[in-house]
């Protein structure tokens, strides 16, 4: 009895212990950065805790560490009413042109539709961006997200200062919080929201929401500014993808969001990265003198190095900034100690001790091969780059990997770019072993192998040094 119960004082006093040093350990890194592995690096990841309900992951977001900081007061004083000094980015005249000629672009009306798409409806084009774009005159930013993530919306915004196409994942009664989030963005915060940012929405054909109002009905009222955002108040077991238990149909959002985009170069990315400012100009104005590299033969996509900086950390405004942050340790690249093969672009030493220059230019040509077959780059691309395959889901992993291996077999050159560059929403997420996910990525990886590997071979073919 009494030995017993001694043994338990001394288990009880190690789990103590060890939960200490755990904690303590990873409070006091530079950068506090804790990841669970992530073979394929999605970004969104805490959309995987709404789905897993109370046995999965918890997910303890920036929200919970700073106590200090009233998340929703905060956001509201400084997203409400922005005055912003941006104005939406135009281009020279003569260097559109260039583009349109150096691209043979066709332009793309942006019409709305209802459209089943496997076993989704989406209702493509719902709410519309006011400005319309030709396909040389921007570079489309396209994403995907559920409402808990359209906190980004605005700081995202203000960085890309050009069209932003986004396709939400809202099922059942996450459909009226979808419609209430971006009213409240086009009517309470910047009058950037209404003039480029269109909104696709979709949901399983196994979940259509109740009401789907009409887009000609919608926001007949205005919002209430008054009233709390609901991607500022909700809690993610109460979402309806979580009670349904649904997956996050990760690559049918990326896919949507990608196709409609009116312009001929698109930002097909995550929510949460913001890009570093004025990539539209320079990009388009490199383009426009289409020399050196870019007179390559190969198809080519330009991806953008990805950083994150910690919790209390402004977004680095420029290479300069960015490269004092990641002196003195308040920015790091993304994934760098977990998974540094998902996202370290071919030369990123010698991109980082690189001093900042002016407008932009490929800073170095790579593969996706070698020490980068796994490599998930986020890239300006154009339509003719490979999709995403829809049977992928976020919580399977390797949602990006199959596009990899298609670019790879294709020959294509990566032309990695000197001055722009990603980075993620500042904070720290914490993610606990997840046995639903890891049975998932299970599953996933050998639908990759045994089926979908297998077709991409029939279709691509294949090239040494490939691999999905
Ligand atoms: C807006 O919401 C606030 C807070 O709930 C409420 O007090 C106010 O009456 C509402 N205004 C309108 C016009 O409904
Ligand atoms: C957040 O939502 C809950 C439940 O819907 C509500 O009771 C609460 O008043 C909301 N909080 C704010 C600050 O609006
Ligand atoms: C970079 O951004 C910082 C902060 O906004 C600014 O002070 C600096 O002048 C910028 N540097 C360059 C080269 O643009
Ligand atoms: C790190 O550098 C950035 C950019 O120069 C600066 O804003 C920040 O205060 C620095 N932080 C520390 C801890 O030195
Ligand atoms: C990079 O910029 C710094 C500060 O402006 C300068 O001292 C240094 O010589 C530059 N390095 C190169 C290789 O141009």
């Amino acid at each position: 009895m009494y030995t017993n119960r001694k043994s338990y004082i001394l288990k009880l006093l190690l789990v103590v212990f060890v939960v200490y040093g755990f904690v303590h350990v990873f409070t006091n890194s530079a950068v506090p950065v804790i990841r669970e592995m992530q073979e394929s690096g999605r970004n969104l990841a805490a959309l995987g805790s709404a789905n897993l309900g109370s046995s999965g992951f918890e997910d303890i977001t920036v929200k919970d560490i700073i106590p200090a900081v009233d998340p929703i007061k905060n956001y509201i004083e400084t997203h409400q009413n922005v005055v912003m000094d941006v104005q939406p980015s135009k281009p020279v005249p003569s260097i559109i042109d260039k583009v349109r000629e150096v691209t043979k672009c066709v332009d793309k009306p942006m019409v709305p539709k209802i459209q089943q798409r496997g076993d989704y409806w989406v209702l493509y084009n719902y709410i519309t961006a006011e400005i319309s774009h030709r396909c040389h005159e921007s570079i489309t930013y396209t994403t995907h997200a559920d409402f808990s993530f359209m906190d980004n919306l605005v700081p995202l915004l203000e960085r890309w200062n050009g069209p932003i196409s986004i396709a939400l994942h809202a099922p059942g009664t996450d459909f009226q919080n979808t419609i209430d989030s971006i009213a409240y963005l086009r009517d309470c915060t910047t009058p950037m929201v209404k003039e480029l940012v269109t909104f696709h929405i979709y949901f399983s054909t196994k979940h259509v929401p109740k009401e789907v109002p009409k887009e000609d009905s919608l926001f007949a009222e205005p919002y209430n500014c008054s009233l709390v955002p609901p991607f500022m108040n909700f809690s993610s077991e109460n979402m309806y993808k979580a009670q349904k238990k649904l997956l996050y149909p990760v690559n049918v959002g990326r896919n949507v969001a990608r196709e409609m985009a009116q312009t001929h170069f698109i930002l097909p990315s995550d929510i949460e990265l913001y890009p570093s400012p004025n990539v539209i100009e320079k990009f388009l104005a490199m383009i426009a003198e289409n020399k050196g590299p870019l007179l390559n033969k190969n198809p080519r996509v330009f991806p953008l190095t990805i950083f994150e900086v910690s919790a209390n950390q402004q977004v680095p405004e420029n290479k300069t900034q960015l490269r004092e942050m990641l002196a003195n340790g308040t920015a790091i690249p993304f994934h760098k100690k977990l998974c540094p093969g998902c996202h370290t672009v071919p030369k990123a030493k010698e991109w980082q001790s690189a001093n900042e220059t002016e407008g932009l230019h490929v800073f170095h040509v790579g593969k996706r091969n070698g020490k980068f077959v796994h490599w998930e780059p986020i890239f300006i691309g154009t339509h003719a780059d490979p999709l995403y395959d829809e049977r992928l889901s976020w919580e399977g992993k390797m949602d990006k990997m199959t596009q990899g291996y298609a670019l790879c077999v294709l020959n294509y050159d990566f032309m990695i770019l000197d001055n722009a560059f990603l980075v993620h929403k500042p904070g720290i997420k914490i993610y606990k072993k997840d046995p639903r996910r890891a049975m998932l990525a299970g599953k996933t990886h050998q639908l990759i192998n045994k089926i979908i590997f297998p077709e991409l071979k029939v279709l691509y073919g294949v090239r040494k040094g490939c691999a999905v």
